[in-house]
């Protein structure tokens, strides 16, 4: 998960800074190159336009722009630390998705295991071909299994995380309290429930935001070309909370990718959240957020807090203790 900036709205991916241009797509190179070898002694060539890829594969674009699973993975070692003084060594990763945080967990340490759920096996697959082949032998210190996170028991993990806001499709309280049940029954003792979730004053209106994305790389290390992120929240209902929000996308090129991704929401309240974490049998539900830099940045340092002045927009972790 990336952090907000504090002018820029409660997207949930944050770091946002609002674009205001454009690419220029012209990349320009015409340079000379002198006394080639290759061509001869005082030929010139002219170079041609070095053709930038056009990556259109959505699930390269969304980890480049959202993603942020080193920093995910710091927190949870952190507080995980504090709590039991000894390392987190398993995990489940909830609603994995492309299972980028699994793959990045067992490529940490030789102890690390870990198990990715989602239901949605094309996905799933795609991470099997970018993040695990890659790894050999090491994959096999992950599980990857295609079924609803409600159906998943096996032995119980130090710690599940639920990145990404995927729990907000749970739209009643029943159903949240259920699945926090059930990520309770697959904890050891003292185990956790790590999730994040966005808030603040402009979370809970219809808004467009922008970022452009520089610098991403793709799971083999090449270099995407800067491309915009754009995420929308195209209806919000004060009446059900429930929130609708596309990702789109536009590459370097023009090519825009519209609705790439869409999410059917209810945006839950941190009070909700940790009320219902309580009802569900965890000990503690504790909200971590970041602070402010003064040039209104988010600061990226998450502390346990009991009391925040709102926001245009933040990022929290909330963290169930069994
Ligand atoms: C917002 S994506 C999050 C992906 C990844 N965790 C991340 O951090 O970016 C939500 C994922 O949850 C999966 N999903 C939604 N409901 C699910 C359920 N009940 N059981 C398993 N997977 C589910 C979807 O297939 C999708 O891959």
């Amino acid at each position: 998960m990336q952090v907000p900036g504090r002018p820029s709205g409660a997207p949930p991916s944050g770091a946002y800074r609002t674009m205001t241009t454009r690419f220029d797509s012209s990349c320009s190179i015409a340079d000379i190159s002198r006394n080639n070898p290759a061509m001869g002694a005082n030929k010139i060539k002219k170079k041609t336009k070095k053709s930038r890829p056009v990556i259109t594969d959505r699930h390269i674009l969304y980890e480049g722009a959202v993603q942020e699973v080193e920093a995910d993975l710091d927190f949870m070692k952190r507080v995980f630390r504090r709590r039991h003084k000894r390392p987190l060594r398993l995990i489940r990763e909830d609603f994995c998705g492309t299972a980028k945080l699994t793959a990045e967990w067992i490529s940490q340490h030789p102890d690390n295991r870990a198990i990715g759920v989602d239901f949605d096996q094309p996905t799933l697959d795609w991470g099997i071909r970018h993040h695990f082949a890659p790894l050999g032998d090491i994959r096999k210190r992950a599980r990857l299994i295609c079924d609803d996170v409600r159906a998943v028991s096996g032995p119980p993990v130090d710690a599940i995380a639920a990145f990404n806001f995927s729990y907000f499709i749970f739209k009643e309280r029943d159903a949240l309290r259920n699945y926090y049940r059930h990520a309770r029954s697959c904890l050891k003792k003292g185990g956790m429930l790590f999730m994040d979730a966005f808030g603040g004053t402009q979370s809970m209106t219809t808004n467009h935001e922008y970022r452009d994305i520089s610098g991403a790389r793709m799971p083999d290390g090449t270099k995407i070309p800067k491309y915009v992120y754009e995420w929308e929240h195209r209806n919000f209902d004060v009446i059900t909370n429930h929130i609708l929000c596309h990702i789109h996308f536009e590459l370097h090129d023009g090519t825009r990718i519209e609705k790439a991704f869409t999410y059917d929401w209810r945006l839950w309240t941190l009070p909700e959240m940790q009320e219902l974490l309580l009802e569900a049998g965890f000990s503690k539900a504790e909200v971590y957020i970041h602070g402010w830099q003064p040039d209104g940045e988010a600061d990226s340092v998450f502390r346990l807090r009991k009391h925040y002045d709102n926001e245009e927009g933040w990022i929290a972790y909330v963290v169930g203790v069994k």
